[in-house]
């Protein structure tokens, strides 16, 4: 049974969430919180291959493949990572999850909505975020800040980005009690005392 508490993290590439969770982590293992930071894709060994095929493979992949590439990595991460840690009692900050694959591959790649919260539900078998803070920014400066080379994703053009930013906003306002909105357009310091006040409320409720 589920002890701990699962938090996810979402927003557009650039949007700052990588910074924000490590601001978090610290805040929480200062208060003697157990947690543990992962992140899809990537977080399990079998994870790092997929990662690598998702992120830099570079011929074309089809959007159906794309897609369950990403699910495939999520029920590894699921099975071996979340859930022991959840058992534990352990809160676990998770660097993107389902609305990620919502975002990207049904909003941007313009996939059938319903179809992939189906794909999503069979690949955490059923294991949903206690709660979700998605960091909102403007496309273009999401883009602006991106530095180094590009990964398969963040090629993609303004309007892929601008599809899966309005595709969380409409996820956020299907769930409010589970998504919080977060304006990333702001300094540092102020956005991690708004994520301290979402995490430290909810905390509170338990
Ligand atoms: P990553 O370097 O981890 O990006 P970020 O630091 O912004 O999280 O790359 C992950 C990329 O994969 C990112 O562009 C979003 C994309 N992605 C999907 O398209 N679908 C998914 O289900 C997930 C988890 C990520």
């Amino acid at each position: 049974m589920k002890k701990g508490l699962f938090i996810t993290f979402e927003g557009a590439d650039g949007c700052g969430k990588t910074t924000q969770i490590e601001l978090l982590k610290k805040y929480l293992d200062e208060k003697g919180i157990k947690n543990i930071q992962t992140r899809e894709p990537g977080a399990t060994e079998l994870g790092v291959e997929l990662r690598k095929i998702l992120l830099h493979y570079d011929k074309p992949v089809s959007n159906v493949a794309e897609t369950y590439l990403y699910l495939a990595d999520r029920a590894q991460h699921v099975e071996f990572e979340i859930k022991p840690a959840l058992e534990n009692g352990t809160v676990v900050l998770c660097d993107r999850y389902t609305d990620s694959t919502l975002s990207y591959q049904g909003y941007a790649r313009k996939q059938n909505l319903e179809t992939i919260e189906k794909l999503n539900e069979i690949a955490t078998g059923g294991l949903k975020p206690d709660l979700t803070i998605v960091f909102d920014i403007d496309s273009l400066l999401a883009q602006k800040r991106l530095s180094g080379e590009k990964d398969r994703l963040e090629k993609e053009g303004l309007e892929f980005h601008k599809a899966l930013r309005l595709g969380y906003l409409e996820i956020a306002k299907k769930e409010t009690k589970r998504i919080k909105v977060i304006n990333a357009d702001d300094t540092i310091e102020n956005i991690h005392k708004k994520v301290v006040k979402i995490v430290s409320e909810f905390i509170d409720k338990l």
